[in-house]
């Protein structure tokens, strides 16, 4: 079978080494993938919001499956696409999609149908939405409505703080569409979890649950970044949290997403909150997190493509989703000055011997050799039967990859050995 996979970091790469593992699989062609992706699959350069081009190569390819992973073409109907064309597709359609799409529409859904989740008022009209900040508490939450590349969300101590980021988002358009309508929000307190999960609009079924660091610098300080590095199992999420996830959260999700005629199917994401009033949702992401899969997958004992189609013919609920109960953690070697500016085109070192435990973000090939391209070039994991192991392990694979002007957290998995009482 010919497999198709769209998009080109280095959660992309994760699922790319997995699907490898499937013998039926022949040939997986990744668009457009990158330098380091390379080493494991055929990369096409066509981008991944490139919807009408995508659809083309599946076609001239005879493509038998195609899996979609990053926001935009999700967002843009990617899925809907291919499948127009008879190719069967691992990711929601644009309908349901719309759950990340839009934080306007995901809030209204949760408040709809009863979903845990911060309290919140949307505007469309600057000047009301400014009026409202006059009586609002603080800290509060300024939320652009669209897809913003993580940086959407604004977290303000003051009210002239919040202000300012709706000014920027409604009167001077920093996002673009994205900002015509906000959601003003409640500043949530507690543990963050991310629980992927598998649904195909009946059967849902969590992953392992992780933890992501977002911040550029050690101990949660700097600017957000798309993540700086993941451990799982996320100690926070115990069994009883779980069961209250899935009865209050995840089933009432999946079920008000039928309601509304928009199933889902695919990995929804729910970025969680553990408050002292119960599990919240913070945010839905309608596909794999990144940098969550690249601890979430390895730790994946069935078959991905298995559960895959599965998923994609409704008949989730007949196969076994096993994770191993060990431990990952995945440590980030990001360019120096990301997530603002920094440079590329460093020669990058990956030993071969370590290869399949590092997932590339982005890195090009020159000439033959690999070079940076990227804020975030690669993410080293470690699998281990404990979590010390496993960030210790991490860490060893991270210093063996060498390029210049390269940084990483020297403090993933500290919170978690914490809270675990083991740091
Ligand atoms: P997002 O871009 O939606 O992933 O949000 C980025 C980060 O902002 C989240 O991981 C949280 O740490 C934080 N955040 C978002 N919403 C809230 C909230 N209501 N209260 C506190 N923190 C929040
Ligand atoms: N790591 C968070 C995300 O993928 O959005």
């Amino acid at each position: 079978m010919k497999v198709l996979v769209v998009g080109g970091g280095g959660r992309e790469h994760a699922v790319v080494k997995k699907l490898k593992t499937n013998p039926e699989i022949s040939e997986i062609f990744v668009l457009p993938g990158n330098g380091g992706i390379a080493r494991d699959a055929t990369c096409v350069p066509i981008a991944a919001k490139d919807i009408a081009s995508i659809v083309s190569f599946a076609e001239a390819n005879a493509v038998d499956y195609a899996v979609v992973t990053p926001d935009d073409p999700l967002v843009l109907g990617c899925v809907d696409a291919l499948e127009e064309i008879g190719v069967p597709c691992f990711g929601p359609r644009a309908a349901a999609a719309h759950i990340e799409g839009s934080k306007v529409f995901a809030k209204a859904l949760m408040k709809k149908y009863g979903i845990p989740t911060a309290s919140y008022e949307s505007f469309d009209d600057m000047d009301k939405a400014l009026a409202y900040l006059d009586a609002a508490p603080v800290p509060t939450v300024v939320k652009a409505d669209g897809l913003a590349l993580g940086k959407g969300v604004i977290i303000a101590r003051t009210r002239e703080e919040a202000k300012q980021a709706v000014t920027e988002m409604m009167r001077d358009h920093k996002f673009g569409r994205s900002g015509e309508q906000i959601v003003i929000e409640e500043f949530l307190e507690g543990p963050e979890v991310s629980v992927l999960a598998f649904t195909d609009g009946k059967t849902l079924v969590p992953m392992v649950s992780s933890m992501d660091h977002k911040r550029a610098g050690d101990r949660d300080t700097g600017l957000n970044t798309g993540g700086m590095g993941t451990v799982a199992p996320n100690p926070y999420y115990t069994e009883a949290v779980a069961q209250r996830c899935m009865e209050e959260i995840f089933l009432p999700t999946v079920k008000a997403m039928n309601a509304e005629g928009r199933p889902f199917k695919g990995c929804l994401y729910f970025g969680l909150m553990l408050t002292k009033d119960g599990p919240k949702v913070i945010e839905y992401n309608c596909r794999f997190g990144d940098p969550e899969t690249q601890v979430v997958l390895p730790l994946l004992e069935s078959d991905l493509f298995t559960v895959m189609r599965a998923v994609t013919e409704e008949r989730l609920a007949d196969v076994e989703v096993k994770f191993a109960g060990r431990s990952a953690c995945c440590v980030i070697l990001a360019s120096k000055g990301y997530p603002e500016h920094y440079e590329k085109g460093f020669p990058l070192e990956i030993p071969e011997a370590i290869a399949d435990q590092v997932f590339v973000a982005g890195a090009a090939r020159k000439d033959g050799a690999l070079v940076t391209n990227g804020g975030r070039v690669v993410g080293c994991t470690a699998v281990a039967d404990t979590l010390p192991q496993a960030v210790e392990g991490a860490y060893r694979l991270a210093s063996q990859v060498r390029f210049d002007n390269s940084y990483c957290r020297s403090d993933i998995g500290q919170r978690a050995l914490l809270a675990l009482g083991e740091a």
